[in-house]
């Protein structure tokens, strides 16, 4: 059961459910689903109170990021929070003042890996009461989580939503002093907070948001519960975060939104969308610019022109086909045919010859049938990804597709999942013994994982590579012949070092 709040001497029935709406602040479902014709503010975030700056002063916090992008930058905000507040980071949960899991809640078994954590630190908050047990991001956004979480584990202090990261540093002075838990989620997305502290855990390679949520509903996804509806970061806002960027010495942008060909569509008083923004990041003196992740239904022949000026732009494209069968992509709500993206493909292979296009694959969606599916392995096919993340169906309460009826057993999807990820991989092995003899450009990012006498770096097409080299090259672009291809790694050797 939730825990009672606990009044001071004010303990009036107004001043209780003043300090009560303070405390606890759940999702609502219903709530997130809305979507309001209001305004968009920004707003610039309005720093940490003199009294909160040194909270943090000589304790430390461990941050469990799981999930996309979003939730590694998000992540990086924290982190810059909680520095402004004297926070240092640590990696020993024996050590940490605080322990935070930003979560994601896309499919069943991303949660199942945070409950599993929070059970296993039942024991380390009995051992350390002081310790500040916080949940944040997606699974924060849904109902049944919050509730979950104060029936089973009442030993977290702190939960607060995708739309609260601003809010940390009263939250967590409140979960400190309260000793309750701290529950703090806001169905309804708020402003665009500009200027909120970040410490990048990469110095070559920076995530840019552009714009938050999604108003695509796609039948199966909580996304658009979870992270609201679409807002737009304003245009200026994003050129000078990428121009610092690149001051800074970054070597590559990723731009962020989860679907950022809808970039743009909120503003009601400029025309202006995510192709403008790409010529004009185009301009600005960074060597590599990313983005992801695109739906196909908004990606417009202007964008395809400004891609086909290259420049930093990357010829790579993430492209999220999800079914290659037209009534299973009507079911998913992804409003464009196999057919259509197709013709989209055809377009961006014409007019970027040497593009290369990965995406992701659900099998097993509500009722898929072999035919069906089958339609999937013929459209990957066709399209020849270099690579694909592919998913078994999830059901997510409170979506539409969790309560569509389903006869597929686990096994047959399994099975559908293990054939899909035998094409793919065939396609990515294929795709990578053309590169062989090649010589491709390299951003070299550090040691190999699991060899530090070998060096790792990524292509323009984000393609690893591995090669031995001086660490000197470490931060530089150089030029690597390939001289084996592997299913998921390329091996190369060291031609020229680049100027870029
Ligand atoms: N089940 C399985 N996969 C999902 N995705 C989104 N929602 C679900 C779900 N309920 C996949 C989609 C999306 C990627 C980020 O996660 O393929 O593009
Ligand atoms: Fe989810 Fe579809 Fe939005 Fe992507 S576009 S976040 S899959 S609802």
């Amino acid at each position: 059961m939730k825990k009672e709040i606990t009044v001071n001497s004010s303990d009036t029935k107004s001043a209780r459910e003043k300090d009560y709406s303070r405390y606890f602040v759940a999702p609502n479902l219903k709530e997130a689903k809305k979507r309001g014709k209001e305004d968009i503010q920004v707003v610039q975030f309005d720093g940490i109170d003199e009294e909160l700056k040194n909270l943090g002063r000589g304790k430390t916090f461990l941050m469990r990021t799981y999930g996309c992008q979003a939730n590694e930058h998000d992540s990086e905000t924290i982190s810059g929070i909680l520095g402004r507040m004297g926070y240092t980071p640590t990696e020993e949960e024996n050590e940490a003042d605080i322990i935070l899991f930003n979560t994601c809640a896309i499919r069943e078994n991303a949660e199942d890996k945070v409950f599993g954590e929070l059970g296993r630190l039942k024991h380390l908050k009995k051992e350390k009461p002081d310790l500040v047990l916080g949940v944040c991001g997606c699974m924060s956004q849904e109902e049944a989580v919050v509730n979950r979480i104060l029936k089973s584990y009442p030993h977290v202090d702190l939960i607060f939503g995708t739309h609260n990261i601003h809010r940390l540093p009263v939250l967590l002075k409140d979960a400190l002093y309260s000793k309750e838990m701290v529950v703090e989620v806001w169905s309804k997305e708020g402003d665009v907070v500009e200027n909120m502290p970040k410490v990048r855990q990469n110095g070559l390679k920076a995530w840019v948001n552009i714009m938050y949520g999604c108003d695509k509903f796609c039948t199966y996804c909580i996304v658009p519960y979870t992270r609201g509806k679409e807002r737009s970061r304003r245009p200026e806002d994003v050129i000078a975060e990428v121009r610092d960027l690149a001051r800074q010495g970054y070597k590559e942008i990723t731009l962020l939104g989860q679907n950022v060909n809808a970039y743009g569509k909120d503003f009601t008083d400029i025309e202006y969308g995510f192709g403008d923004l790409m010529d004009a990041i185009r301009q600005i003196d960074i060597p590599r610019v990313r983005f992801t992740t695109s739906h196909p239904r908004d990606f417009d022949d202007h964008l395809i022109e400004v891609l086909a000026k290259k420049g930093n732009l990357v010829e790579h494209i993430h492209l999220p086909v999800q079914s290659g069968n037209s009534e299973v992509l009507k079911k998913m709500a992804r409003k464009y045919t196999r057919e259509q993206y197709l013709e989209l493909v055809r377009k961006i292979k014409e007019a970027i010859p040497d593009v290369v296009l990965t995406t992701d694959i659900i099998v097993g969606f509500p009722g898929e049938t072999e035919e069906q599916f089958k339609d999937t392995l013929s459209l990957v096919e066709e399209v020849g990804f270099d690579s694909a993340y592919t998913f078994i169906y999830s059901p997510r309460h409170g979506t539409p597709a969790a309560v569509m009826e389903d006869d597929v057993s686990a096994a047959e999807k399994k099975d559908r999942l293990q054939r899909l990820m035998d094409v793919v991989n065939r396609l990515s092995r294929e795709k990578n013994e053309a590169l062989r003899g090649q010589v491709v450009e390299v951003l070299v990012e550090g040691e190999s994982k699991n060899n530090p006498d070998v060096l790792a770096g990524r292509t323009r097409t984000n393609k690893l590579v591995h090669f031995t080299g001086p660490k000197e090259y470490i931060g530089t672009f150089i030029h690597v012949k390939i001289i084996e291809p592997q299913t998921w790694t390329l091996k190369g050797e060291v031609v020229t070092k680049v100027e870029v």
